[in-house]
């Protein structure tokens, strides 16, 4: 056998039903790949700036991205810290809401969603558990000396944090 009989037998040696299977998992590679590649610049553009109030690490953004998703679009989403970590592990399982009925949530997302709002709470150091934001000692710790309006409900984060849309609750625009 002459090389050239060798090359072209090493180039259209594989039957075209294996070339078929060989070019549909290059093309799920490719796809995955570039999803990869585009997941990983949508994960920075949430980094940076900081989100909420304190900078959000790497291993925590695909489950506050969840959060915003699931937990934002009635209202402002509000910085973990303000509720005790009891609070939110109540409302992530919980579809009635407050007198409106939430979409269910998978297993999955509800787990997902926690492994957010926990690390970035504190529990609880009393047995009653807030459910209100006016009745959380953490949200008063964080605003002491602010004269805060009443009723103090989730549109009146907006007056004083002009960024609580976009999740910026570090700007004040209140001359505290
Ligand atoms: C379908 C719309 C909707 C979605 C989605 C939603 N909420 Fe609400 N949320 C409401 C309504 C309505 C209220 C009650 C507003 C009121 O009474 O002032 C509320 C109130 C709250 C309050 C009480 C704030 C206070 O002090 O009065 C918290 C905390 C809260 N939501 C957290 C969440 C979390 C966490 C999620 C995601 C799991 C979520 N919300 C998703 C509609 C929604
Ligand atoms: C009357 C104005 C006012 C309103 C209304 C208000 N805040 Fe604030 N908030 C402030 C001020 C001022 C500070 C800074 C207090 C300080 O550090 O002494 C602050 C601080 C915070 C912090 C801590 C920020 C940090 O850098 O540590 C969070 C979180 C926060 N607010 C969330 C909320 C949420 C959520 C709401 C709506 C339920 C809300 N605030 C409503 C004025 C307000």
């Amino acid at each position: 056998m002459t090389s050239k009989h060798l090359i072209a037998r090493f180039h259209f040696g594989f039957s075209p039903r294996l070339r078929a299977s060989l070019s549909l998992w290059f093309t799920i590679g490719l796809s995955l790949g570039l999803s990869l590649w585009l997941g990983m610049g949508f994960a920075h553009a949430i980094e940076d700036p900081y989100a909420m109030v304190d900078p959000i690490d790497t291993q925590h953004i695909a489950s506050y991205q969840r959060y915003i998703e699931r937990c934002a679009t009635c209202h402002v989403a509000l910085p973990p810290a303000v509720l005790p970590t009891q609070t939110w592990q109540v409302l992530i399982h919980d579809s009635a809401h407050y007198g409106v009925t939430l979409p269910l949530m998978s297993h999955f997302d509800q787990r997902l969603i926690l492994n957010y709002l926990q690390p970035y709470s504190y529990p609880s150091q009393s047995r009653s558990i807030p459910f209100r934001l006016k009745d959380s000692a953490y949200f008063g710790a964080l605003h002491p000396d602010v004269e805060l309006p009443e009723p103090l409900n989730l549109r009146s984060c907006l007056e004083c944090h002009a960024g609580a849309g976009h999740q910026n609750y570090r700007a004040t625009d209140h001359p505290a």
